[in-house]
């Protein structure tokens, strides 16, 4: 069992018009995983950057999503917010996800999205439509199993 954590991050979307992390948690139900701890926030980096913080440390997931904010808009800030609270970048997971974006859209390119760990949570930032959210879960779902057991000490 996988534990998540969706961090929508958007100065417009409210809890009811966010499709798209409606969607991260039934994706993250389809699998049999539990998603244990749903948030909304601005586009303000220290209020991003609190929510990674209470869902990887009092929470406890295993895995944050966050949603949105990854764009070149000054206003997208999340891939700051994260390394403002994580200690290592995981860069092989933001590549997958746009090596396969890439296959679908050269604006994949446009995501400034990280991954990274905060202890044993893993942050992944994911852009925030419906579409590029489903299409970026789909280029890493396989590999989540292996990077919890891997952070949580597991071999190969
Ligand atoms: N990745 C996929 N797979 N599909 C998409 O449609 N949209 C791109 C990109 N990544 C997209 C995608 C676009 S248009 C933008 S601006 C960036 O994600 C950033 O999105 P965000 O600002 O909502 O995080």
């Amino acid at each position: 069992m996988i534990t998540f954590a969706v961090i929508t991050c958007s100065d417009t979307r409210s809890e009811k018009e966010d499709t798209a992390g409606a969607l991260l948690r039934e994706l993250i139900a389809d699998q049999g995983w539990q998603c244990a701890a749903y948030d909304v926030v601005k586009d303000e980096r220290p209020e991003i950057a609190a929510a990674i913080v209470r869902a990887a440390d009092e929470s406890k997931v295993d895995v944050v999503l966050t949603c949105g904010g990854t764009g070149l808009s000054l206003r997208d800030v999340t891939p700051e917010a994260t390394r403002d609270v994580c200690e290592r970048e995981v860069p092989g997971i933001a590549e997958g996800m746009r090596a396969h974006s890439l296959s679908i859209t050269p604006r994949a390119m446009l995501s400034r999205a990280l991954s990274m760990q905060r202890g044993t949570t893993l942050v992944i930032n994911l852009p925030g439509s419906k579409k590029a959210a489903q299409e970026n879960w789909d280029g890493i779902v396989e590999v989540l199993p292996h990077a919890v057991s891997m952070m949580h000490g597991g071999g190969h």
